[in-house]
């Protein structure tokens, strides 16, 4: 069968690699870049499909964008200046290039059409559509405008003090890039609990003022974005799955270098330490505005925990790998208060319970996250599947380091999206 991989257990795994570029920080580099008055260089850009996608939308709307070996340049066209897209711009996979995406379309005085994958096609839009259709966007799209392909007929838009029904940057982001287009006037997100802050954080580099408390960020309209040069830290995101490789393969010792540790992400490294992991974090002084660290992890014995709330939001993308690491610690691990899984590149809660069962995992599904009880022997011994996930792809290749017998992955191209160089790290790893 086509893009079948067997995958194998490993000894240990040992040395230090350099994970790819975030991919929510160089998405919003494109898309920031491609709204200010100047040229943005980014250096350390996620080459991932995904990006991809965002770099490909942005160039459809007359945005010059230079890519030479991680360095992009984006010729920025000012607030105003997108042009019209006489073509569908197409999102691939990616969420994050729909909904923020969408954001800044709103504001436009032109029509414009995105379609992604057959995952992206159930992804809810509405969370997205709603508040921007209260700011004035005229937004229509299959089933009421909750899904794509969506048609956007940016508006004069105004202000609005929106209280987010889900903790989720991507909606945050949206509203405050929609915001920026009223006539002076704020533009105000609540959520529940706090989700990732790096449009906050961006938007400051390219010299707009966002004002920040808990729960909120607020945006006055009318404010230019001035280029700026962005380094992107690594993706701890992607350093995850070595994290927790590291911690569960005997006798490993691996350090990640350059992982961005901002705190609204680094949920995965409260669990590891909850859960005993031997993990040491190295911070690491750059001019960025987001915090650098090199990260030690050493194989140890680990105990269950339960994870809910705040810390949600903090690791959303890492309950895959989560729920790996759980099935090598003692005694249960709960997970609660995520059902925002089900609605993720895959249902997360189906397909990450699915997928470890298979492979020997004591797992079961709840209605807003999952059970893990541990210590497990991961059998392997079976054919198993990203289904287009490319987290789920690489859980299940982390897997494969610990399984007795070796374990057939089907689907890992999927694993492209945001770690096109996994399975180099992965071997250059193995021992
Ligand atoms: C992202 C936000 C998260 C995350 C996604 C990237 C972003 O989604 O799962 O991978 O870059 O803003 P939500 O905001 O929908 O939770």
């Amino acid at each position: 069968m086509a893009d079948l991989k067997k995958l194998s257990k490993v000894s240990s795994l040992a040395g230090s690699v350099e994970v790819p570029g975030d991919k929510s920080i160089s998405h919003r580099a494109v898309m920031f870049g491609a709204i200010a008055d100047g040229k943005t260089e980014i250096s350390n850009f996620l080459m991932g499909a995904d990006c991809l996608s965002t770099v490909s939308c942005f160039r459809k709307m007359g945005v010059a964008i230079d890519i030479q070996e991680g360095l992009v340049t984006v010729e920025g066209k000012g607030l105003d200046g997108l042009e019209e897209p006489s073509e569908i711009l197409d999102v691939g996979n990616s969420g994050t290039t729909t909904r923020l995406m969408m954001g800044i379309l709103a504001g436009t005085d032109f029509h414009s059409c995105i379609i992604g994958d057959e995952s992206i096609a159930k992804r809810p839009m509405s969370r997205v559509t709603n508040p921007l259709k209260l700011m004035g966007a005229t937004i229509d799209g299959r089933e009421n405008g909750q899904y794509t392909p969506l048609a956007i007929r940016g508006n004069n838009l105004n202000g609005i003090n929106y209280e987010s029904p889900v903790a989720s940057a991507q909606v945050k982001s949206a509203i405050l890039l929609a915001g920026l287009r009223t006539n002076q006037e704020e533009t105000i997100v609540t959520e529940p609990h706090k989700s990732r802050d790096h449009t906050e954080r961006m938007l400051r580099a390219f010299g707009v003022k966002v004002k920040e408390d808990e729960r909120s960020a607020s945006v006055i309209g009318g404010q230019n974005l001035k280029a700026t040069n962005i380094f992107v830290p690594g993706d701890i995101s992607s350093a995850a799955f070595f994290l927790v490789a590291g911690a569960i393969v005997p006798n490993s010792e691996i350090l990640l270098r350059n992982v961005g540790i901002n705190p609204t992400r680094t949920g995965i490294l409260d669990v590891l330490k909850m859960m005993g992991a031997s993990i040491e974090i190295i911070p690491q002084e750059n001019q960025s505005f987001e915090p650098i660290a090199d990260i030690l992890i050493k194989s140890s014995s680990l105990k269950g925990t339960t994870i809910s709330g705040d810390l949600i939001p903090k690791l959303i993308d890492e309950i895959p790998v989560i729920a790996l690491l759980a099935t090598q610690a003692e005694g249960d691990t709960i997970i609660k208060d995520a059902s925002e899984l089900k609605v993720k590149e895959t249902n997360r809660i189906d397909t990450v319970v699915g997928e470890l069962t298979k492979i020997g995992a004591n797992i079961k599904a709840t209605d807003d996250g999952m059970v893990i009880t541990g210590k497990s022997n991961l059998l392997g011994n079976a054919t198993v599947s990203s289904h287009g996930d490319h987290r789920i792809g690489m859980m299940l290749a982390i897997a494969s380091c610990i399984t007795e017998q070796p374990i057939n992955l089907q689907d890992a191209t999927a694993i492209d999206v945001s770690y096109p160089n996994f399975f180099d790290h992965l071997s250059v790893l193995s021992k």
